[in-house]
């Protein structure tokens, strides 16, 4: 048996995991293993279980039935250990989501001195160089609400940074900005996949996915359709369910 960090084994793997939320049946069967330095995009219309797949993966829901692996090792149920897991996987959503009431720099220093126990001058320290790399230093000493949109999704992957996640997720995180912001916070993402971080990205940003993911994975009805490499899923889609969702985002 392979040893969890020896390369081959998938950094998260979904075994035929189930889902419903009462009736609705929004996870049938889905399997997928993400390798290490692997960029994944999940695309598919609205509703058909992505965000709650992300959810899934770092157990901010439960799944009825499957199971889901972190290199190789089960998601644990609850308690210390599964904070343990869950803060080695970076999760930036939609919306922003920093402390309000808090810096940037507090933003980004939280975890790694409260979950990891790094000391505030090595946290800070760190924090400034994430900021710096994202291209917010200059707004570490500021609030959340002081911030334009784009701004605040990078001091948000910053903040999942400092954890030094294993893997990162990426729920829309562009779909609630100004367009003249998207791509600065596309940059920031097209840059960690450069640097081989393994990500799980939702986006409708077809350019950034031709660019940057390794694997495209087509879901609709909480099924995985199909998935492929971006040039044969977004050249030569199989199903007509994928032709149909990529004329509707083409269309506008
Ligand atoms: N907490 C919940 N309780 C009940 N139903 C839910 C819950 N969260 C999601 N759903 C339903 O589950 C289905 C899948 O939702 P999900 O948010 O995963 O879709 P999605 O693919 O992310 O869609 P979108 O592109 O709009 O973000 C939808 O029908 C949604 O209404
Ligand atoms: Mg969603």
């Amino acid at each position: 048996m392979q040893s969890a960090t020896e390369k081959g084994t998938p950094v998260i793997e979904l075994r035929h995991v189930e889902k419903h939320f009462g009736d609705l049946h929004v996870l049938r069967d889905v399997n997928l293993a993400v390798g290490r330095g692997e960029v994944l995009v999940v695309v598919g219309p609205s509703g058909s279980g992505k965000s709650t797949m992300c959810r899934t993966i770092n157990r901010l829901e439960t799944i009825d039935s499957g199971e889901i692996l972190i290199e190789g090792e089960p998601l644990p149920q609850e308690g210390r250990e599964l904070a343990r897991m869950r803060a080695e996987l970076g999760m930036v959503f939609q919306q922003f989501n920093l402390f309000a009431h808090m810096t940037v720099l507090d933003n980004v220093t939280l975890g790694p001195r409260d979950v990891l126990g790094v000391p505030r001058e090595e946290a800070e320290r760190q924090a400034m160089e994430l900021l710096e790399r994202v291209g917010v230093a200059e707004q570490a000493h500021k609030v959340p609400a002081q911030l334009s949109g784009g701004q605040q999704q990078r001091a948000a992957i910053a903040r999942s940074l400092a954890m030094r996640p294993k893997a990162m997720m990426f729920d829309e995180p562009t779909s609630a900005l100004d367009p003249e912001m998207i791509n600065e916070v596309l940059d920031v993402m097209v840059e960690l996949a450069r640097e081989g971080m393994t990500m799980v990205v939702v986006t409708h940003e077809m350019s950034f996915a031709r660019r940057v993911a390794d694997r495209v994975v087509f879901m609709a009805d909480g099924q995985i359709v199909e998935e492929g490499s971006p040039d044969e899923f977004f050249d030569h889609p199989r199903s007509q369910r994928a032709r149909d969702f990529l004329d509707s985002i083409r269309g506008h």
